[in-house]
C-alpha cells in the first residue's frame, strides 16, 4: 500500500508541495520567533507591550497579519500533512522502523510529525482565544497566561522544538547550509527564544495573579 503510494507520486507535484511546505514553514518560523519577541516586550513593562500592540493595530499590521498567518498555518498543515501516516498500521510500521534504524534524523522526523499535529490543535485554540479576546492588551494576556500557564508552557516547548528542527531539516534538505554550523545556530536561537518565552510567561503569570 505505502509502496504503491510512493510509486504513483507525480514528481513535479511533489516538488511544488515541497516548495509550499518550505515557504510556509520558514514564514511560520519567522512569525513565531518575532511574535515571541513581541510577547517578551512585557519584560520592559505593561506600557511597552500595550504601545506595541496599539501600533500594530493603528497601522493595520495585526488586521492584515493575523488572517495571513492563519492562511499560512492551514496551508503548511495541508502541504506537510500529506506525508502523515494516517492509518494505525502505517504508524506502527514507521514507529517500528524508527526503533530499528535508531537514526537521529528518523526520530527527529517522527517527533516533527507528533509536535506538528499537537501544534495544529493547541495553536488553533490559542489563536481562537486571542482573536475572541480582542484587542491584545497586557492585562488580558496576563489573565489568560495566569489561568492557562500550563497550556502556554506546552505550546512554547512544542512550538520551539518544531520550529528549530523544522528550519534545520529544511536548510539541510535543500543543501543551503552545512549541517554542523546550522545545528549550532538553530539551537542557539531556540535557546534564546525559549528563555525569553519562559521569562515572559513568568512575568505574565505574576501580573495575572496580582489582579
Ligand atoms: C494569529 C496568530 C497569533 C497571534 C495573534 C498570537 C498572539 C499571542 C499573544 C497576544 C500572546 C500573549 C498571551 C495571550 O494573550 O494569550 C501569545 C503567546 C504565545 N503564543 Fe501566540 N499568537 C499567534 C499564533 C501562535 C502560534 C501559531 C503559536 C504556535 C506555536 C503560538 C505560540 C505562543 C506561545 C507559546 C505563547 C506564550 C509565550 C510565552 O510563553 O511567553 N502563537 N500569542
Amino acid at each position: 500500500m505505502q509502496a504503491q503510494k510512493l510509486l504513483t507520486r507525480n514528481p513535479r507535484a511533489e516538488l511544488y508541495y515541497d516548495l509550499v511546505e518550505l515557504l510556509t514553514g520558514v514564514t511560520l518560523v519567522g512569525f513565531l520567533w518575532t511574535h515571541m519577541i513581541f510577547v517578551a516586550t512585557i519584560l520592559l513593562g505593561k506600557q511597552t507591550f500595550n504601545t506595541l500592540s496599539q501600533f500594530l493595530d493603528d497601522y493595520y499590521l495585526s488586521y492584515v497579519g493575523i488572517p495571513f498567518i492563519i492562511l499560512v498555518f492551514v496551508t503548511h498543515i495541508l502541504a506537510a500533512g500529506r506525508r502523515l501516516p494516517t492509518r494505525y498500521q502505517e504508524q506502527k510500521i514507521i514507529w517500528r522502523h524508527a526503533r530499528m534504524l535508531k537514526g537521529t534524523d528518523t526520530w527527529i522526523w517522527v517527533f516533527q510529525v507528533i509536535t506538528g499535529a499537537a501544534i495544529f490543535a493547541l495553536g488553533s485554540i490559542h489563536m481562537w482565544m486571542v482573536i475572541t479576546g480582542w484587542p491584545i492588551r497586557a492585562m488580558t494576556s496576563a489573565d489568560r497566561m495566569h489561568s492557562f500557564w500550563w497550556f502556554y508552557l506546552v505550546l512554547l516547548l512544542l512550538g520551539e522544538y518544531h520550529a528549530g528542527f523544522g528550519i534545520y531539516r529544511q536548510f539541510v534538505k535543500w543543501g543551503w547550509f552545512p549541517r554542523k554550523p546550522l545545528g549550532y545556530v538553530t539551537k542557539m536561537i531556540t535557546a534564546v527564544i525559549l528563555a525569553l518565552g519562559l521569562a515572559a510567561l513568568w512575568v505574565m503569570y505574576e501580573l495575572g495573579g496580582a489582579v
